[in-house]
């Protein structure tokens, strides 16, 4: 399995270098599973104050953030490197969900071009991006977090960093369900006690069992992810 790298390009280099110095994302990049490069859109300013945002042509409230310094960016990690993807951060794209994670988690090389301020000029969009995804239907202050949510969920996926490899596939969602509920000792809390069926050693209807309960859980909770016909509705 070839090392996967991806590119981070923001105006706000300090919001993501303490995120990724810790936890799980670090495990990985020492393990040599992933690199991750966060570069500040700044140095490829050719302002004097190293100004990356203007003024909407048109007016209006908010700063744009310049093509030319992204473009200068994007130019020169190509000129390093193939990309298999640029992706602009942006609450305008494609819902992040599992099955977009686990593509992605496919990928060699990636490059996350987060916005700022009122967003980007829309020739980086249309020139320079062969995506964009959203974390969710919320308005953030910029694309830092959700390029954060994103890698999480796909470095996680990459194989060896987490422990146990079987893990990251059992997850909520990873089969279209949510996940069904676990427990550990001790097997009577104060009279809270654990489900008989988990302490009867019986595999397979364990099995049984907790496909059964990720069902019903996702009944209740999140119909729309199960097929139609199977969340109670007329379908
Ligand atoms: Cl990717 N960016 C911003 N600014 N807000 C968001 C988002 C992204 N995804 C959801 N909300």
């Amino acid at each position: 399995m070839e090392q996967m790298r991806i590119d981070i390009l923001t105006a706000l280099p300090d919001l993501l270098t303490s995120w990724f110095g810790e936890s799980i994302l670090d495990r990985a990049r020492s393990k040599g599973l992933v690199e991750v490069h966060v570069h500040d859109l700044r140095q490829w300013s050719t302002d004097k104050h190293r100004k990356v945002d203007d003024y909407p042509f048109g007016g209006g409230a908010g700063m744009v953030m310049q093509v030319e310094p992204i473009h200068r960016a994007i130019q020169q990690l190509k000129g390093e490197r193939a990309y298999d993807e640029a992706i602009y951060m942006s609450p305008d794209g494609q819902l992040l969900d599992q099955p977009l994670a686990n593509t992605l988690s496919t990928k060699g090389n990636l490059i996350l071009l987060c916005g700022h301020y009122k967003g980007v000029d829309e020739r980086v969009r249309e020139h320079l991006i062969t995506r964009e995804v959203s974390i969710g239907d919320y308005v953030l202050t910029g694309g830092e977090l959700a390029a954060a949510v994103l890698c999480d969920a796909v470095i996680r996926l990459l194989p060896g960093v987490i422990g146990d490899e079987t893990s990251a596939l059992s997850d909520s969602f990873q089969d279209g369900l949510l996940a069904p509920p676990d427990y550990t000792r001790p097997a009577d809390y104060q009279g809270w006690t654990v489900p008989d069926i988990l302490l009867s050693g019986h595999q397979a209807k364990i099995d049984v069992w907790r496909h059964q309960q990720a069902m019903e859980r996702t009944r209740q909770r999140r119909p729309s992810l199960l097929p139609p016909g199977e969340d109670g509705s007329a379908g």
